[in-house]
């Protein structure tokens, strides 16, 4: 069932979304050569609770970590640990909080210290991704139309989406409805948008095969050929005319 907001409610989306996205630019300014990936997770804690927020990760699902962290194969959902990054590593950032009742969830793929071209173009082209599934998240349209935005762009520069991972709708739940492929399943109808949807957009771009595998830790989704991964999202507000970008920082907002 689709959960379609009203002003007041998308109004606590866009301060949730302002929220996370704020601790998204403070955690990735954090990260540097030699920093632990549990000295991220423990630093995007503390952040969250200066917003006066809660992480939206933490125990759903029993997931253990504040933040996803995830490092050069790793698609998504790594786990925080021992492993110091390096120079040349990319890692992939989600953030997803609950503020007042709502969730803001957004993600990035950054370099540690800089990265090689071959990287770097995943990364760009990731992101870009994104921005073309976001403009067609219009009224009018249907999920597919994103879908198809997302999955063109990718496979036209060589690089597979992921398919076992989705966007989805999120609002005072991470995980609403519709799921939002960045894959179109021929003959499959998807959901018509309509204003007052609040749906995540994300990405999951692998730069060798699409087929992926979850370690023994029963969390970190690997891809299968050991190539790099990158992973971008915006939570974003369906309207009658263009999209808005929930997950942006506000002045007001940052704590
Ligand atoms: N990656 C997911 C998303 O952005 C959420 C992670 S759930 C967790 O929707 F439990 F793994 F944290
Ligand atoms: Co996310
Ligand atoms: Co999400």
């Amino acid at each position: 069932m689709i959960s379609y907001k009203n002003d007041r409610e998308i109004e606590a989306m866009r301060v949730a979304g302002a929220v996370a996205a704020t601790v998204l630019d403070e955690v990735s300014a954090f990260i540097r050569p030699g920093v632990t990936t549990r000295e991220i997770d423990e630093f995007a804690a503390g952040r969250i609770a200066a917003h006066g927020a809660k992480s939206a990760f933490l125990g759903y699902r029993k997931y253990p970590c504040n933040v996803c962290i995830s490092v050069n194969e790793e698609v998504v959902h790594g786990l925080a640990g021992a492993r110091r990054l390096q120079f040349g590593d990319i890692v992939s950032l989600d953030v997803g909080i609950r503020y007042e009742g709502f969730i803001g969830d957004t993600a990035r793929t950054v370099a540690v210290g800089g990265c090689d071209l071959r990287a770097q173009k995943l990364i760009d082209v990731t992101e870009k991704a994104l921005y073309e599934g976001i403009s067609q998240a219009v009224a009018g349209n249907r999920v597919v139309d994103i879908s198809r935005a997302v999955q063109t762009f990718v496979e036209a520069h060589g690089y597979s989406i992921v398919r076992e991972f989705v966007g989805h709708g999120v609002g005072r739940s991470v995980h609403e409805d519709p799921q939002v492929p960045n894959f179109v399943e021929p003959g499959k109808s998807t959901a018509k948008l309509k204003p007052g949807m609040t749906i995540a957009i994300e990405p999951m771009v692998n730069a060798g095969g699409p087929d992926v595998k979850i370690l023994k830790d029963k969390w970190t989704v690997v891809t299968q050929d050991g190539q790099f991964s990158a992973h971008f999202e915006h939570t974003v507000l369906v309207t009658a005319a263009a999209p808005e970008i929930l997950t942006c920082p506000r002045v007001a907002h940052t704590a």
